[in-house]
Protein backbone atom coordinates (compact mmCIF):
# COMPACT_ATOMS: atom_id res chain seq x y z
CA UNK A 1 0.00 0.00 0.00
CA UNK A 2 1.54 3.69 -0.90
CA UNK A 3 1.03 5.97 1.50
CA UNK A 4 0.59 9.52 0.22
CA UNK A 5 1.24 12.88 2.45
CA UNK A 6 0.60 14.84 0.21
CA UNK A 7 -1.09 16.56 -3.26
CA UNK A 8 2.27 16.08 -5.20
CA UNK A 9 2.50 12.18 -4.50
CA UNK A 10 -1.14 11.86 -5.46
CA UNK A 11 -0.40 13.56 -8.44
CA UNK A 12 2.51 11.63 -9.32
CA UNK A 13 0.62 8.39 -8.40
CA UNK A 14 -2.16 9.72 -10.80
CA UNK A 15 0.07 9.70 -14.09
CA UNK A 16 1.74 6.59 -13.11
CA UNK A 17 -1.88 4.99 -12.92
CA UNK A 18 -3.63 6.88 -15.89
CA UNK A 19 -1.56 4.73 -18.28
CA UNK A 20 -2.95 1.20 -16.89
CA UNK A 21 -6.67 2.54 -17.13
CA UNK A 22 -7.50 1.82 -13.80
CA UNK A 23 -10.64 2.27 -12.78
CA UNK A 24 -9.97 4.78 -9.18
CA UNK A 25 -12.24 3.91 -5.87
CA UNK A 26 -11.96 6.12 -3.41
CA UNK A 27 -13.11 5.43 0.19
CA UNK A 28 -13.00 8.97 2.46
CA UNK A 29 -12.61 8.16 6.09
CA UNK A 30 -11.50 10.26 9.35
CA UNK A 31 -9.62 7.74 10.06
CA UNK A 32 -9.75 5.30 13.71
CA UNK A 33 -10.35 2.41 11.09
CA UNK A 34 -12.88 -0.63 12.33
CA UNK A 35 -14.80 -3.05 9.75
CA UNK A 36 -16.94 -0.83 8.54
CA UNK A 37 -14.38 1.30 6.86
CA UNK A 38 -13.07 -1.62 5.68
CA UNK A 39 -16.18 -2.95 3.85
CA UNK A 40 -16.18 -0.15 2.00
CA UNK A 41 -12.35 -0.89 0.70
CA UNK A 42 -13.23 -4.24 0.30
CA UNK A 43 -16.12 -3.29 -2.03
CA UNK A 44 -13.81 -1.28 -4.01
CA UNK A 45 -10.94 -3.85 -4.51
CA UNK A 46 -13.66 -6.93 -4.91
CA UNK A 47 -14.74 -4.77 -8.21
CA UNK A 48 -10.63 -4.55 -9.35
CA UNK A 49 -10.77 -0.73 -8.65
CA UNK A 50 -7.83 0.67 -7.64
CA UNK A 51 -8.65 1.49 -3.85
CA UNK A 52 -7.75 4.90 -2.58
CA UNK A 53 -8.48 5.31 1.14
CA UNK A 54 -8.20 8.73 2.57
CA UNK A 55 -7.83 9.92 6.23
CA UNK A 56 -8.79 13.70 6.83
CA UNK A 57 -10.31 14.96 10.42
CA UNK A 58 -12.06 17.42 8.87
CA UNK A 59 -12.56 19.87 11.37
CA UNK A 60 -15.53 21.58 9.94
CA UNK A 61 -17.74 19.52 10.38
CA UNK A 62 -17.22 19.23 14.29
CA UNK A 63 -20.17 21.54 16.18
CA UNK A 64 -17.70 21.67 18.97
CA UNK A 65 -14.13 21.63 19.59
CA UNK A 66 -13.61 19.12 22.20
CA UNK A 67 -15.81 16.88 20.22
CA UNK A 68 -12.83 17.48 17.45
CA UNK A 69 -10.24 17.09 19.37
CA UNK A 70 -11.19 14.02 21.11
CA UNK A 71 -11.86 12.73 17.63
CA UNK A 72 -9.86 9.30 18.40
CA UNK A 73 -6.42 9.76 15.81
CA UNK A 74 -4.36 5.85 15.29
CA UNK A 75 -2.73 6.46 12.42
CA UNK A 76 -0.07 3.28 12.93
CA UNK A 77 -2.78 1.11 13.49
CA UNK A 78 -4.96 2.37 10.61
CA UNK A 79 -2.14 2.25 8.66
CA UNK A 80 -1.74 -1.87 8.92
CA UNK A 81 -5.65 -2.45 9.18
CA UNK A 82 -6.43 -0.81 5.43
CA UNK A 83 -2.83 -2.81 4.09
CA UNK A 84 -4.49 -5.79 5.94
CA UNK A 85 -7.26 -5.38 3.12
CA UNK A 86 -5.01 -5.04 0.44
CA UNK A 87 -5.96 -1.35 -0.20
CA UNK A 88 -3.87 0.28 -2.82
CA UNK A 89 -3.34 3.67 -1.72
CA UNK A 90 -3.64 5.66 1.27
CA UNK A 91 -3.81 9.48 1.37
CA UNK A 92 -3.49 12.28 4.23
CA UNK A 93 -4.60 15.27 3.07
CA UNK A 94 -3.38 18.55 4.96
CA UNK A 95 -5.21 21.22 5.57
CA UNK A 96 -4.09 23.80 3.31
CA UNK A 97 -5.03 21.01 0.33
CA UNK A 98 -8.58 20.81 1.55
CA UNK A 99 -9.14 24.36 2.33
CA UNK A 100 -6.75 26.45 -0.15
CA UNK A 101 -9.27 29.14 1.04
CA UNK A 102 -9.02 28.85 4.75
CA UNK A 103 -10.54 26.68 7.28
CA UNK A 104 -14.83 27.57 6.25
CA UNK A 105 -17.00 25.32 4.58
CA UNK A 106 -20.28 26.54 2.28
CA UNK A 107 -23.84 25.53 1.88
CA UNK A 108 -23.77 23.58 -1.54
CA UNK A 109 -26.97 21.45 -0.88
CA UNK A 110 -30.61 21.89 0.20
CA UNK A 111 -31.97 19.03 -0.02
CA UNK A 112 -32.65 16.54 3.25
CA UNK A 113 -31.90 19.60 5.48
CA UNK A 114 -33.51 21.07 8.50
CA UNK A 115 -34.03 17.21 9.74
CA UNK A 116 -32.28 14.81 11.61
CA UNK A 117 -28.67 15.22 12.07
CA UNK A 118 -28.62 18.47 10.25
CA UNK A 119 -31.57 20.19 12.99
CA UNK A 120 -29.15 18.87 15.87
CA UNK A 121 -25.75 19.93 14.30
CA UNK A 122 -26.06 23.12 12.31
CA UNK A 123 -23.28 23.54 9.82
CA UNK A 124 -22.23 20.06 9.65
CA UNK A 125 -23.26 18.54 6.91
CA UNK A 126 -21.90 22.03 5.06
CA UNK A 127 -18.48 21.03 6.16
CA UNK A 128 -18.75 17.33 5.31
CA UNK A 129 -20.29 18.49 1.86
CA UNK A 130 -17.11 21.13 1.89
CA UNK A 131 -14.43 18.57 2.55
CA UNK A 132 -15.82 16.10 0.30
CA UNK A 133 -16.09 18.13 -2.67
CA UNK A 134 -12.55 18.84 -2.22
CA UNK A 135 -11.44 15.50 -1.73
CA UNK A 136 -13.61 14.52 -5.24
CA UNK A 137 -11.99 17.59 -7.06
CA UNK A 138 -8.38 16.09 -5.74
CA UNK A 139 -8.35 12.15 -6.37
CA UNK A 140 -10.84 12.46 -9.40
CA UNK A 141 -11.92 9.09 -8.81
CA UNK A 142 -14.64 7.40 -11.21
CA UNK A 143 -16.29 5.34 -7.88
CA UNK A 144 -16.77 6.50 -4.03
CA UNK A 145 -17.74 4.45 -1.39
CA UNK A 146 -20.35 5.44 1.55
CA UNK A 147 -21.86 3.44 4.37
CA UNK A 148 -25.57 3.56 4.48
CA UNK A 149 -24.71 3.88 8.63
CA UNK A 150 -24.52 7.84 7.42
CA UNK A 151 -27.42 7.82 6.14
CA UNK A 152 -28.38 11.23 5.60
CA UNK A 153 -24.67 12.25 4.49
CA UNK A 154 -25.04 9.48 1.82
CA UNK A 155 -28.37 11.18 0.37
CA UNK A 156 -26.33 14.76 0.55
CA UNK A 157 -24.30 13.40 -1.06
CA UNK A 158 -25.84 12.04 -3.49
CA UNK A 159 -26.98 15.31 -4.09
CA UNK A 160 -23.94 16.98 -4.15
CA UNK A 161 -22.53 15.10 -6.60
CA UNK A 162 -25.72 15.49 -8.79
CA UNK A 163 -25.10 19.57 -8.48
CA UNK A 164 -21.98 19.22 -9.57
CA UNK A 165 -22.40 17.23 -12.36
CA UNK A 166 -19.62 14.94 -11.41
CA UNK A 167 -19.41 11.80 -13.39
CA UNK A 168 -18.41 9.75 -10.59
CA UNK A 169 -20.49 6.44 -9.14
CA UNK A 170 -21.79 6.77 -5.62
CA UNK A 171 -21.81 3.03 -4.27
CA UNK A 172 -23.72 3.23 -0.61
CA UNK A 173 -22.85 0.29 1.50
CA UNK A 174 -25.05 -1.69 3.94
CA UNK A 175 -24.18 -1.36 7.78
CA UNK A 176 -21.61 -3.30 9.79
CA UNK A 177 -23.13 -3.95 13.05
CA UNK A 178 -21.88 -5.49 16.42
CA UNK A 179 -23.22 -8.05 17.95
CA UNK A 180 -25.53 -6.04 19.39
CA UNK A 181 -26.73 -4.96 16.59
CA UNK A 182 -25.51 -1.07 16.52
CA UNK A 183 -23.42 -0.08 13.17
CA UNK A 184 -19.58 0.35 14.20
CA UNK A 185 -18.38 3.83 15.06
CA UNK A 186 -15.34 4.78 15.52
CA UNK A 187 -16.28 7.25 18.52
CA UNK A 188 -16.71 4.09 20.47
CA UNK A 189 -13.23 4.12 21.25
CA UNK A 190 -14.27 6.95 23.99
CA UNK A 191 -16.72 4.79 25.62
CA UNK A 192 -16.14 4.14 29.40
CA UNK A 193 -16.88 0.87 31.60
CA UNK A 194 -20.46 2.21 32.93
CA UNK A 195 -21.42 4.06 28.85
CA UNK A 196 -20.51 0.29 27.52
CA UNK A 197 -23.12 -1.83 29.74
CA UNK A 198 -25.47 1.63 29.17
CA UNK A 199 -25.07 1.13 25.21
CA UNK A 200 -25.56 -2.97 25.70
CA UNK A 201 -28.67 -2.42 27.45
CA UNK A 202 -30.08 0.46 25.04
CA UNK A 203 -28.97 -1.93 21.91
CA UNK A 204 -31.57 -4.50 23.64
CA UNK A 205 -34.04 -2.07 23.81
CA UNK A 206 -33.76 -0.93 19.80
CA UNK A 207 -33.63 -4.59 18.53
CA UNK A 208 -37.52 -4.95 20.51
CA UNK A 209 -38.44 -1.97 19.16
CA UNK A 210 -37.43 -2.81 15.62
CA UNK A 211 -39.69 -6.64 16.37
CA UNK A 212 -42.33 -4.95 17.46
CA UNK A 213 -42.33 -1.89 14.82
CA UNK A 214 -42.48 -4.70 12.13
CA UNK A 215 -45.27 -7.00 13.82
CA UNK A 216 -47.47 -4.10 13.71
CA UNK A 217 -46.07 -0.44 13.74
CA UNK A 218 -49.73 1.26 14.84
CA UNK A 219 -48.89 -0.60 18.45
CA UNK A 220 -45.64 1.39 19.09
CA UNK A 221 -45.09 4.45 21.13
CA UNK A 222 -41.81 6.13 20.02
CA UNK A 223 -42.02 8.72 23.39
CA UNK A 224 -42.56 5.78 25.36
CA UNK A 225 -39.55 4.29 23.73
CA UNK A 226 -37.70 7.47 24.30
CA UNK A 227 -38.18 6.71 27.99
CA UNK A 228 -37.34 3.29 28.02
CA UNK A 229 -33.87 4.32 26.93
CA UNK A 230 -33.90 7.03 29.57
CA UNK A 231 -34.57 4.69 32.29
CA UNK A 232 -31.06 2.71 30.98
CA UNK A 233 -29.21 5.31 31.63
CA UNK A 234 -29.06 7.71 27.58
CA UNK A 235 -27.79 10.87 28.37
CA UNK A 236 -29.81 12.74 25.55
CA UNK A 237 -32.19 11.69 23.01
CA UNK A 238 -31.71 13.96 19.15
CA UNK A 239 -34.45 11.93 17.77
CA UNK A 240 -35.90 8.49 16.95
CA UNK A 241 -38.07 8.76 14.19
CA UNK A 242 -39.04 6.74 11.07
CA UNK A 243 -38.57 7.98 8.01
CA UNK A 244 -39.11 6.75 4.25
CA UNK A 245 -35.42 6.36 2.57
CA UNK A 246 -36.13 7.55 -0.55
CA UNK A 247 -36.80 11.13 0.79
CA UNK A 248 -36.50 11.24 4.35
CA UNK A 249 -40.16 12.37 4.75
CA UNK A 250 -41.93 10.88 7.94
CA UNK A 251 -43.49 7.70 7.39
CA UNK A 252 -45.64 5.53 9.52
CA UNK A 253 -45.59 2.09 7.48
CA UNK A 254 -42.31 0.12 7.48
CA UNK A 255 -42.13 0.01 3.85
CA UNK A 256 -39.36 1.48 2.52
CA UNK A 257 -38.81 2.95 5.62
CA UNK A 258 -35.78 2.92 8.02
CA UNK A 259 -35.83 3.79 12.19
CA UNK A 260 -33.65 6.61 13.03
CA UNK A 261 -31.94 7.33 15.66
CA UNK A 262 -29.46 9.63 17.52
CA UNK A 263 -28.81 9.67 21.40
CA UNK A 264 -25.80 10.13 23.87
CA UNK A 265 -24.59 7.55 25.89
CA UNK A 266 -22.15 9.21 28.11
CA UNK A 267 -20.41 12.24 25.93
CA UNK A 268 -20.35 9.79 23.04
CA UNK A 269 -22.96 10.29 19.83
CA UNK A 270 -24.33 7.30 18.37
CA UNK A 271 -26.18 7.28 15.77
CA UNK A 272 -27.72 4.56 13.60
CA UNK A 273 -30.68 3.16 11.31
CA UNK A 274 -32.90 0.25 10.89
CA UNK A 275 -34.03 -1.20 8.39
CA UNK A 276 -38.32 -2.12 9.13
CA UNK A 277 -38.84 -3.92 5.74
P1 LIG B 1 -16.13 8.30 8.98
O1 LIG B 1 -17.06 8.43 10.11
O2 LIG B 1 -14.71 7.93 9.24
O3 LIG B 1 -16.76 7.27 7.98
C1 LIG B 1 -16.16 7.01 6.73
C2 LIG B 1 -17.10 6.16 5.90
O4 LIG B 1 -17.29 4.90 6.54
C3 LIG B 1 -18.49 6.80 5.75
O5 LIG B 1 -18.97 6.60 4.44
C4 LIG B 1 -19.32 6.03 6.77
O6 LIG B 1 -20.70 5.99 6.47
C5 LIG B 1 -18.69 4.65 6.66
N1 LIG B 1 -18.95 3.85 7.86
C6 LIG B 1 -18.73 4.22 9.15
N2 LIG B 1 -19.15 3.25 9.99
C7 LIG B 1 -19.63 2.26 9.22
C8 LIG B 1 -20.23 0.97 9.49
N3 LIG B 1 -20.39 0.52 10.73
N4 LIG B 1 -20.61 0.21 8.44
C9 LIG B 1 -20.45 0.65 7.16
N5 LIG B 1 -19.90 1.85 6.84
C10 LIG B 1 -19.50 2.64 7.85
O7 LIG B 1 -18.25 9.79 7.47
C11 LIG B 1 -17.16 10.33 7.63
O8 LIG B 1 -16.08 9.69 8.17
C12 LIG B 1 -16.90 11.76 7.21
O9 LIG B 1 -18.07 12.52 7.36
C13 LIG B 1 -16.36 11.89 5.75
C14 LIG B 1 -17.37 11.38 4.72
C15 LIG B 1 -15.02 11.14 5.61
C16 LIG B 1 -16.10 13.40 5.45
O10 LIG B 1 -15.21 13.95 6.36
Amino acid sequence: MQILRNRKELDHLFARMRKKDLQVGLIPTMGSIHEGHLSLVKKSTQNKFFSLATIYINPTQFNDKEDYLHYPREEEKDIEKLRAVNCDALYFPTQEEMYPKGLKSKKTVDEFRNILCDKFRPGHFDGVTTVVESLLRTTHPDHVFFGEKDFQQLKIIQSLCQRLKLNIEIHACPSVRLRNGISLSSRFNNFSENDRKVFDKCAYQINLLITKLKNDIDAVSLSDFKSILKQRGVKKIDYTEIRDEENLSFSNTCNKSRLFIAMYVGDVRVIDNFILY
